[in-house]
């Protein structure tokens, strides 16, 4: 019921025209990983080799973000689902318009219901203020469980700045080890990960 809800969503997302995104769009790209995941993963929108592939965190930053989950003992096929706040890509990876944002937001709600995970991770500036608030500052609530509605919310860096700023990766780490034990907790006590201290 849930993946067959999920592929009626990303019919619509295929044809959408909310906004002026779509114009120069090659793929939408509506999410990728286990619709019963406890994990969701929020980033900001698809770059140059998502619109091409029109799967999430493909190029790059999606190869840090594998290792990353891999060095939690996580992986996309069981553990997380990774969806964006816009589903096209901004021409030339600007950030996304307030406008691009809101028009986008009803089909990632949607997608939040659909999947009911128990933790969501924000990748980011983009994914903070695109879910939570348009005035948040990520290197100031980084790292801090939120609430928003009934999920528990762990924001943190974007992988694309980890790669401009190395210096993050230390934090990023942090945050990503609260989310590993969260999950111990909530989920699976026998998560491991050679990693980390269990
Ligand atoms: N950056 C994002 O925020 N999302 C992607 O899917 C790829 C890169």
């Amino acid at each position: 019921m849930v993946e067959k809800e999920l592929v009626l969503l990303s019919h619509k997302v295929k044809n959408c025209t909310n906004c002026d995104l779509h114009l120069k769009r090659t793929n939408t790209v509506f999410g990728a990983g286990n619709p019963f995941a406890e994990i969701l993963l929020i980033g900001e929108g698809p770059g140059r080799d998502e619109d091409i592939q029109g799967i999430p965190f493909v190029g790059k930053s999606g190869q840090l973000l594998d290792k990353i989950l891999g060095a939690c003992g996580f992986n996309r096929d069981e553990h997380v689902y990774i969806a964006n706040i816009v589903k096209c890509r901004p021409p030339g990876n600007r950030d996304p318009k307030p406008e691009e944002r809101e028009a986008c937001l009803p089909y990632l709600h949607q997608q939040i219901k659909l999947i009911q995970p128990k933790i969501i991770i924000l990748l980011g500036a983009t994914a903070l203020k695109g879910l939570i608030d348009p005035n948040a500052r990520i290197t100031r609530v980084r790292g801090k469980w939120m609430e928003w509605e009934e999920y528990l919310v762990m924001p943190t860096y974007h992988p694309s700045a980890l790669l401009r700023n190395a210096g993050q990766k230390k934090d990023a780490w942090e945050d990503f080890k609260m989310v590993y034990y969260k999950y111990r907790e909530l989920v699976d006590p026998t998560h491991s990960s050679p990693h980390i201290d269990s």
